[in-house]
């Protein structure tokens, strides 16, 4: 069993790696500031032996390494930071802070608390607009968004402090996530919590531009699970992987499968394309299956039925 630090374990893909990183009986340290993470999501988990969980602003040099201290870190998964390409847009100081001066300190706290391995939170942002579909780790990478651009290059700066100082690196490309514990309460949140809940409460959703648009939507479950592989699994070295389903969805399908959950749900709004918005993106989910032993159990329409119930956890 290894011992794993987390970042952003109060946040909607940490809460979730932190519940599989105890599923498996993996010890946790977790850290979040509590900007846009909450105690809430870790409700369960607080009262289960094996997390220890600290608040503590990780955007301050050496506080990452210092809060880690003299324990014997196995693997660091580093989730947290700006997760909103629109916010990006709104404020890139704050996007290059959180997403790319930050994971500068991850790479320094590994080389100094000596970490051998390390997770990223990286993304499908950083193609961009790239032609080429299904996007694979190789195709080209034309980041449309300071958020994209950011991702891509605290990849770069990863897999080469990796290579100078010794640690292994995963930079795991997540698509679309969707599940339990996704605020839809804010302007930046993921289509589906805002979708979702706009139907639940019998408001019209917003679709941004013709709603063809499409995405590779994957289960928070399904990405804890491969952060926990990342982070544990014997044998592996330094890369990027794609962590996706493999399946495109678009928007407008996307309001016909909620239609059909709720079906006394008002129309939806028609509102012109946000900037930075990606067309069309889905990606090839080969590397992650043959690197990591990864294959995403859950397809948008089965788990957002399962994720509609209003019971559901
Ligand atoms: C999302 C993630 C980002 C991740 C990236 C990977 C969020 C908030 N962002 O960005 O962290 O790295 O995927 O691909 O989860 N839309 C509407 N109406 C709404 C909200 C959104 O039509 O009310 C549209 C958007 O214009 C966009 C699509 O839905 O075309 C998806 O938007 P969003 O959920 O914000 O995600 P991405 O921008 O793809």
């Amino acid at each position: 069993m290894a011992i794993v630090a987390v970042t952003g374990a109060a946040g909607f893909i940490g809460s979730h790696t932190v519940d599989a990183l105890l599923d498996g009986g993996h010890e946790v340290l977790g850290f979040d500031n509590l900007r846009t993470g909450s105690l809430r999501n870790l409700r369960a988990a607080m009262v289960r032996p094996g997390l220890s969980f600290r608040e503590v602003d990780l955007s301050r040099p050496g506080a990452l390494a210092k809060s880690i201290g003299h324990v014997h870190v196995d693997a660091l998964i580093h989730l947290a930071g700006l997760v909103s390409v629109i916010e990006s847009i709104e404020n890139p100081g704050l996007n290059f802070d959180l997403n790319v001066k930050m994971t500068q300190f991850v790479a320094e706290a590994a080389r100094v608390r000596r970490i051998p391995r390390l997770v990223f939170a990286s993304s499908a942002a950083v193609y961009g607009d790239s032609k080429t579909l299904p996007l694979g780790e190789d195709a080209e990478k034309r980041p449309v968004s300071p958020y994209g651009a950011a991702k891509l290059a605290s990849e770069a700066l990863l897999l080469g402090q990796a290579a100078t100082f010794g640690f292994t690196v995963r930079c795991q490309r997540y698509f679309n996530v969707f599940g339990a514990r996704q605020d839809p309460s804010s302007p930046y949140s993921g289509v589906i919590s805002v979708f979702q809940s706009a139907f639940r409460e019998g408001r019209p959703v917003t679709i941004f531009g013709d709603g063809e648009q499409t995405r590779d939507f994957i289960s928070v479950h399904d990405v804890a699970r491969a952060n926990v592989l990342a982070a544990t699994k014997l044998g592996i070295c330094s890369g990027v992987a794609n962590i996706c389903t493999g399946l495109p969805t678009s928007l407008n399908r996307l309001v016909e499968v909620l239609a059909s959950r709720f079906p006394s749900a008002a129309p939806p709004i028609r509102a012109p394309g946000r900037p930075g918005d990606i067309r069309y993106s889905f990606g090839d989910p080969r590397r992650a299956r043959e690197e990591l032993g990864f294959i995403a159990s859950r397809a948008v329409e089965e788990g957002l039925l399962w994720f509609s119930e209003p019971a559901s956890p």
